[in-house]
């Protein structure tokens, strides 16, 4: 088997050999020398996934008001087959993710090839240059059975496994910002004793120089507002000690907008890491809420989304109401209740758990079974129906599937016999599916369909005018709305042309 990390696009890049590891190390120790010269400090991000890779990029971007940049950073991604391709592909100035945020290219160009302040590499030696090191690698929850999160897990080896190379090779002086969603307790209980460890194996006196550990969580939203949602945002921190505090007020006040989005400072990292959990959790819960009355609604003629605008208005109080849809995915959301939830009893050893939480977690995850309840009521068996499914990713206008709802809604309608065809523009492969063929063009799913799922709100999806839909099905398909993405004159304009139509929670249509 060739030793090559395949890109999302099929091109193929050589994993580097020992020469060329021993030659990048090289290149790194000056590089680093050349920008320390320069005035900048030395950032090592790790882990270039959907977050530390547009972090890195804005951290980069940053610059005093005569537009001098503060840092150097080099993003680190390990060189395995499936992650590797990320390296070369950043440091041709190209994003390794696919965004419909126009800023997401710009920035990825200005900071590697016009500032040239961003550079990835593979080689973990990195960490011994840094002065700031930010955390950004993934931290998963196990979910062993469907429907019952109350059994999840986290398991920390890889986890640690990151943090144990960070404690070998990192300098006493250099402050190690968490950002990876943790459970709660993480910082103190996980991360402290491993960087002590490493450090008193290394000769280094903890009692003179502890180690410097902050913590502070992502909002991103890998949408429209990408790199914004990074930048122009609030921002929550604490850390191990007074001198991580202060290490890490003065970074993120460096890089965020934090004139207009102040920065928030907790008492511990406990708490900073609760309060991400806690605020994912809150929204997990805001969502699971609408799908009994989703279902409520369609029993009684009722139009949810009606009565969810109505609620809103109250403003304050009630205008964050959440809607319902196919199902929640995305990473956080699905396993961030889960993180808590296991913290409780194995870091902190208390008794009981978040019920509400893991509750929500759970009507989460099997809300697309609701979806595969209204096609089967309209048309009963399922086997040989050919289902057209529009959008696979987890969000409307981006691509990232992990955990999408698509994903269970096509698993159980395979279940029922049911043939689907999938389509996502922003997708170009299904790797928790990875035998569907995902399209990108409607004219490859469309054509014979029988039922048409609306699952994902993508702009391209949400502008499809109906006559058009059906000249390219030669048929009249079931119209399946998912989350409200059909206004009531397109519905009628689909029942006008002879389809039925129904959608999560739209009960008023007859
Ligand atoms: N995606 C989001 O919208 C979002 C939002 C807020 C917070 N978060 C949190 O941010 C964290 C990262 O999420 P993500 O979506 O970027 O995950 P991701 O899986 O896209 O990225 C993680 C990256 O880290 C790399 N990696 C893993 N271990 C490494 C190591 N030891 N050294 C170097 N690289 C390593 C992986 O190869 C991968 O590229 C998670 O804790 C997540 O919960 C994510």
């Amino acid at each position: 088997m060739k030793n090559v990390s395949i890109a999302p696009d099929g091109r193929e890049y050589p994993i580097p050999t020992a020469e060329e590891s021993a030659a990048e190390r090289d290149l790194l120790v000056k590089i680093t020398e050349e920008q320390r010269k320069m005035g900048r400090k030395i950032v090592a991000v790790q882990g270039l996934g959907f977050v530390g890779c547009v972090m890195a990029a804005v951290v980069a971007d940053a610059a005093d008001k005569d537009g001098n940049p503060y840092y150097f950073v080099h993003g680190h991604q390990r060189a395995s087959k499936r992650s590797f391709w990320k390296v070369p592909v950043i440091n041709t100035g190209v994003p390794p993710v696919a965004s419909s945020d126009p800023e997401v290219p710009e920035i990825f160009h200005r900071t590697v090839v016009e500032k040239k302040t961003f550079r990835a590499t593979s080689e973990e030696f990195v960490y011994t240059l840094a002065d700031v090191v930010v955390v950004d690698i993934q931290l998963d929850a196990t979910k062993p059975a469907f429907g019952e999160a109350e059994k999840g897990y986290c398991d920390l080896t890889h986890f640690r496994e990151g943090m144990r190379t960070l404690g070998q090779l990192i300098q006493p002086h250099c402050m190690v910002l968490v950002e990876t969603t943790v459970p709660p307790g993480t910082c103190e209980k996980v991360v402290k004793p491993i960087l002590e460890e490493e450090f008193t194996k290394r000769g280094i006196d903890i009692k003179t120089n502890p180690p410097l550990i902050a913590h502070s969580y992502e909002r991103v939203m890998p949408g429209s507002k990408y790199v914004s949602s990074i930048r122009d945002f609030w921002r929550v921190f604490s850390g191990v000690n007074p001198q991580s505090i202060k290490l890490c007020r003065e970074f993120l006040t460096n890089c965020l907008n934090v004139d207009e989005f102040p920065l928030t400072q907790l008492d511990s990292t406990n708490a900073s890491e609760m309060a991400k959990t806690m605020e994912n959790s809150y929204r997990a819960t805001n969502i699971a809420l609408t799908l009994e009355w989703a279902r409520f609604a369609e029993q009684i003629g009722v139009d949810i989304f009606k009565v969810r605008d109505a609620i809103r208005k109250r403003k304050g109080t009630h205008d964050n109401m959440l809607r319902p849809s196919l199902g929640v995915g995305g990473y956080c959301l699905t396993k961030d209740p889960v993180l808590a939830n296991w913290s409780m009893q194995s870091l902190f050893g208390l008794e009981g758990g978040l019920d509400v939480a893991i509750n929500s977690v759970n009507i989460n995850d099997t809300m697309p079974l609701h979806t595969v309840e209204i096609i089967k009521k309209e048309l009963g068996n399922l086997n040989n129906i050919k289902i057209a499914l529009l959008g696979v990713s987890y969000l409307e206008n981006v691509g990232d599937t992990r955990h999408s709802p698509s994903e269970t809604l096509v698993t159980f309608l395979r279940k029922e016999m049911a043939t689907v065809k999938c389509c996502d523009p922003y997708v170009e492969s299904w790797p928790e599916l990875e035998d569907v063929k995902v399209e990108s063009d409607i004219h490859q799913v469309l054509p014979g369909a029988d039922v048409v799922v609306f699952a994902v709100g993508h702009d391209e999806y949400k502008v499809l005018k109906p006559k058009e839909v059906l000249d390219i099905c030669g048929t009249k398909p079931l119209i399946v709305d998912c989350s409200n993405f059909l206004t009531d004159e397109k519905i009628a304009e689909y029942k006008a042309l002879g389809c039925k139509v129904r959608g999560v929670g739209k009960g008023h249509i007859v």
